[in-house]
């Protein structure tokens, strides 16, 4: 019999492509999201993409009883929570937004989770939780913290509070923190992607809009770093494979006891030139970028040791930069302006 997974925030960017991995390996999927920062074009391309069992439900997570209702309408296996907000430099700016939509909305998920008697719990954490790294390979029992911005404090005290659940009913829930590293790229079809709004703050997005012609060109940050050729060093990972990591997880997580950690990275980093390259290799010429200002409270270099997750979930990512930077292309070329092109 299908299992159904309800996932938040599932019309977003990394929400999305695992929809269409979960129904394509046979899940029954719910996607739950106001969308605040994604559009119903996103649900109707997944069911496009990979047709079986999908509902979508407008719903805002810090509305319990909303989230109750829809528990209480389907047999719900399993939560995959994506739902909430990411942009590192707003967080600074809204520390309250951040701590209501992502903390509270958490609470409340849990809430609505445990009313239902579902407690398997998949949660979208970050490599942010490790702050400045206390080491490079990362792996999970790496000091967490201090972190650095709102955002980054949110993740970790979701993932204080997550394991906080086992203790008070042992045996009961089975949670993992998936910490992604730097998503990126997009479905090889072209039909779903990341649509920022506004200008970007990352860089495969910004590096994108300047290939399509949105933007003028791309601001390095910082050239004068001790790395190989002085730009920053990231573990970017193709958001296919970790929408894999997410069905891996779902898949494990009857064998999992309370809550754990796991890296979704791919082991290997690249600098930010090394991106412009292999785009400008994918759009067939080369991108401008100039080198400008540091940005604040960036990392030299952090790159995961993907271990845990090949001896825990059985994954491994296995596309590419090229397949990364020629999937992202293929998205922003086809839909120059995301979801409203
Ligand atoms: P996204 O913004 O595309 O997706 C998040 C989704 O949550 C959106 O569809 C949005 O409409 C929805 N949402 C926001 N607030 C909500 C609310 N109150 N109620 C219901 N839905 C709400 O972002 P993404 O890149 O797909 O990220 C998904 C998750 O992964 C987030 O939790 C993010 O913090 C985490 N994450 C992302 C990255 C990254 O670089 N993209 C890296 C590490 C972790
Ligand atoms: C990558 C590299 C920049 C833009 C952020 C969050 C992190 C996680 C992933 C959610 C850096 C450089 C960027 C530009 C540039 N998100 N850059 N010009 O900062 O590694 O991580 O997203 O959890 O928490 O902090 O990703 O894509 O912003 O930057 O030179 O216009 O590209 O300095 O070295 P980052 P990023």
């Amino acid at each position: 019999m299908s299992r159904t997974a309800l996932l938040t925030g599932g019309a977003g960017y990394i929400g999305s492509h695992t929809a269409v991995v979960l129904l394509e390996a046979g899940w029954s999927v719910v996607i739950v999201d106001n969308l605040a920062n994604s559009s119903p074009v996103a649900v109707e391309r997944v069911a496009e993409l990979a047709p079986g069992d999908l509902t979508f439900h407008q719903v805002d997570i810090r509305d319990t009883d909303a989230l109750t209702k829809v528990f209480a309408e389907r047999d719900i296996d399993a939560v995959v929570h994506f739902a909430g907000l990411k942009a590192v430099g707003e967080s600074v700016e809204k520390p309250l937004e951040y701590h209501d939509i992502n903390v509270g909305g958490t609470v409340s998920l849990l809430q609505a989770m445990r009313g239902a008697g579902v407690r398997d719990l998949v949660f979208s954490s970050s490599c942010t939780v490790y702050g400045d790294p206390s080491e490079t390979p990362v792996t999970e029992s790496a000091r967490l913290g201090p972190t650095t911005n709102p955002y980054g404090r949110s993740k970790l005290y979701i993932e204080e509070m997550l394991r906080d659940l086992p203790v008070s009913e042992p045996g009961a829930w089975r949670i993992v923190n998936l910490r992604y590293f730097n998503p990126v790229g997009a479905h090889p079809s072209g039909r779903i992607g990341e649509d920022p709004d506004g200008i970007p703050n990352n860089l495969m997005p910004y590096v994108m809009q300047v290939a399509v012609g949105r933007l003028e060109r791309i601001g390095v940050f910082g050239g004068d770093y001790d790395t190989a050729d002085g730009t920053c060093i990231r573990d970017y990972i193709h958001v296919v494979d970790l929408a894999e990591g997410h069905l891996a997880a779902l898949e494990r997580l009857p064998t999992i006891d309370g809550c754990i950690a796991v890296n979704l990275g791919t082991g290997q980093g690249y600098s930010v030139l090394d991106v412009i390259r292999a785009a400008s290799k994918a759009v067939g010429r080369e991108l401008p970028y100039e080198i400008v200002d540091r940005r604040a409270g960036d990392i030299t270099a952090v790159w995961s040791n993907p271990t845990h997750a090949r001896e825990v979930l059985g994954w491994e990512a296995t596309r590419g930069i090229e397949e990364m930077v020629a999937d992202h292309w293929r998205w922003q070329s086809q839909n120059p302006n995301g979801y409203s092109s």
